[in-house]
């Protein structure tokens, strides 16, 4: 299918600009999103400067009135839109549920939850129009193991999650497909940068040993990388996998 538009919400970095890169040499026009204008502009020359097709959105998924004006910008400037990857998500705070407050379990669910369900509300009737879409949500496997200290993020996956199945449901009649990729430990520049670093100290071993010590509990003794992510992303939003629907598929190498 040709030009296809695809949205990527936090696609300023991290997995969210892998599947952008990788949706957009597959030649859909991609819609980068995310709060930060200058990552998001350089996410778009770069897919410019290799022959695809990007623009910017500026919006911050935690203020849900932005979204809203994000979805009436799209469907003011878009007569089409074929597929939504719903990627933005935040860790939120790391403790035990018993000393969380709950205005955190509300942060954390504004945007690993309610946005996504506002964009869905607004954004089906586009893919509609065309009898076509394709919605991917990008959840973790905390649904399935429920770490200790990350209570909020792991409800909020977990009600992702459910979203996903009902979601399926109901709109499989219309010819849309909604599916979520629930990641491992991916090595994206955060983890890197501030998961490595942290895990290694709480350890007491080096970053490179923490990594080793990673590695060696997965299956395949390999980390999972955002192109991992991008590469399924693609398949899910290919014709061939329209009858893939309500399917929460992991991606951790066997963790
Ligand atoms: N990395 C992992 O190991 C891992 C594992 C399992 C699941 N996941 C899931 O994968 C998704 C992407 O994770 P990542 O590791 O790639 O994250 P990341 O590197 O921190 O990137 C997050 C992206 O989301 C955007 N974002 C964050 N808060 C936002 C907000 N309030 N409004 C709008 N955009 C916002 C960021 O853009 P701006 O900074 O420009 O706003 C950025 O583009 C998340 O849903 C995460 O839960 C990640």
């Amino acid at each position: 299918m040709n030009n296809r538009v695809a949205i990527v919400t936090g696609s300023t970095k991290g997995i969210g600009r892998a599947i952008a890169y990788k949706l957009a040499q597959n030649g859909n026009t991609v819609i980068v999103t995310g709060r930060d204008t200058l990552l998001g502009e350089e996410v778009v020359s770069e897919i410019r400067n290799k022959g695809g097709e990007a623009h910017f959105f500026r919006v911050d998924l935690s203020i849900l009135t932005e979204v809203e004006s994000f979805c009436h910008a799209i469907l003011n400037q878009f007569d089409r839109l074929d597929i939504l990857v719903n990627n933005a998500g935040i860790s939120g705070h790391m403790g035990p549920i018993i000393s969380t407050p709950l205005s955190q379990l509300s942060s954390v669910f504004r945007v690993n939850v309610e946005s996504i369900f506002l964009m869905c509300q607004k954004l089906i009737p586009l893919m509609e129009k065309g009898n076509h879409g394709r919605i991917i949500n990008i959840s973790s496997i905390a649904y399935r193991l429920n770490p200790a200290n990350s209570g909020t993020y792991n409800m909020s996956k977990a009600a992702l999650n459910a979203l996903t199945q009902t979601l399926a449901k109901e709109i499989g009649p219309l010819g849309i497909t909604v599916n979520a990729i629930a990641p491992g430990l991916i090595l994206t520049e955060r983890i890197q940068n501030e998961r490595l670093p942290g895990l290694a100290q709480k350890a007491g071993i080096s970053i490179q040993d923490m990594q080793l010590e990673l590695t060696k509990g997965t299956s395949t003794r390999q980390l999972t990388t955002p192109e991992d992510i991008a590469s399924m992303v693609t398949f899910l939003s290919s014709l061939e996998a329209g009858s893939i629907t309500g399917e929460i598929i992991n991606i951790s190498a066997g963790v």
